[in-house]
């Protein structure tokens, strides 16, 4: 650790639905070098759990990944899931900034859905309202008390030191987005169970969403559908994705309907942000999580929407031996998370 820089070594955590990933860089700043990472499988009945015994479980195989990895240090930086965290961009008065925490504790009730007393809440000030000259935007985002204290809980259980807490969308941001990239791209984090949106502009996130549609759904109606059970739905939709002509277009048909209900919900939150920014249209997609190796799936999103649509790269701030790409960018899909808090400026 060095003394000089004044930036304590940590790694990022991320405890997923279907997997615990670690990361650790080295260095600071733009671009950081790959110590390590690490991964195992969760079933997602066990990490979906909140019995105590349960939890006990996900310790221990927490604590199998982390004394296997040989990380150097004991701090981490632990991401928070989006369909836990609720985040909203408001307009809130221009008060002066030592007035500004008070001012947002004596709003909270009516600014987060959760009572304030029992919620962990966070703020940045994002700069001019748009809507309203006469007053500011504020990102506010908050977390439920008692989730927060049964993930700090279980992590210190195994003598690890948590020395932060974000929001997995903010961490996506930061490992998926140029940073200085002004305008608008939207991430679309396809996991086990939930579907994360989020729309960054100039460095900051702008509307973030979890809908409850996530591959689980897709490989259900492939089950349907297909009249297959779930290892041959799950071969079926990795290897034909959404293409129209591979198998006469049977898989394609049978998880459109499920893939149009995201596209739907897509649709809506690009409206609600243009409603906000009229000025800005949304430059780019940025796939990431299970989902971005479907095949096919950008294409589909691209066709849709008509923007550009790529797959995020979790390892693009990250320096690494050449002979570790190939290794590396199969893993990236699930790692955009973990990267992201590794490379936070503590
Ligand atoms: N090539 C592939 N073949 C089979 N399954 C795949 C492939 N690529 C990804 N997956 C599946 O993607 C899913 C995991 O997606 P992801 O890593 O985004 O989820 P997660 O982070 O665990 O979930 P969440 O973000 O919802 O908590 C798993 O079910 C995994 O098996
Ligand atoms: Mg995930």
């Amino acid at each position: 650790m060095s003394i000089l820089s004044g930036i304590s070594s940590f790694f990022g955590l991320d405890i997923g639905t279907t997997g615990i990933r670690a990361v650790e860089l080295r260095g600071s700043g733009q671009s950081r070098a790959l110590v390590k990472y690490a991964y195992v499988p969760v079933d997602a009945k066990l990490s979906q759990s909140d019995s105590k015994s349960d939890q006990q479980k996900l310790a221990q195989i927490l604590a199998n990944l982390i004394s296997e990895a040989r990380l150097s240090t004991k701090n981490v930086a632990v991401g928070l899931p989006g369909s836990r965290v609720f985040t909203a961009v408001v307009d809130f008065d221009r008060v002066p900034a030592s007035d500004l925490p008070k001012a947002i504790m004596y709003q909270a009730d009516s600014l987060i859905p959760t009572p304030p007393a029992e919620s962990k809440i966070d703020w940045a000030l994002l700069g001019d309202s748009p809507k309203d000259q006469t007053k500011q935007e504020l990102l506010i985002s908050s977390v439920p008390n008692n989730y927060v204290e049964s993930r700090l809980d279980l992590i210190e259980s195994i003598g690890l030191n948590v020395v932060a807490f974000e929001p997995d969308n903010i961490a996506l941001s930061r490992a998926l987005v140029p940073s200085g990239t002004a305008q608008p791209q939207l991430i679309i984090d396809m996991g086990q169970l939930t579907t994360d949106l989020i729309v960054t502009m100039a460095d900051a996130p702008r509307l973030t969403r979890s809908i409850p549609t996530g591959i689980d759904a897709v490989l259900r109606s492939a089950v349907q559908n297909l009249n297959v059970d779930e290892k041959q739905a799950e071969q079926f939709v990795y290897k034909f994705g959404v293409s129209k002509d591979k198998l006469e277009g049977q898989v394609f048909q049978a998880i459109v309907g499920t893939l149009d209900m995201l596209v739907s919900e897509i649709d809506k939150s690009i409206k609600f942000f243009q409603a906000r920014y009229p000025n800005t249209p949304i430059e780019r997609m940025i796939v990431t999580g299970g989902a971005s190796t479907i095949p096919e799936f950008p294409l589909y999103l691209a066709n849709k929407f008509g923007v550009n649509v790529e797959i995020g790269n979790a390892w693009r701030n990250v320096s690494f031996a050449p002979e570790r790409r190939n290794e590396l960018l199969g893993v990236s899909s699930q790692f955009g998370v973990a990267v992201g808090l590794a490379e936070r400026n503590e």
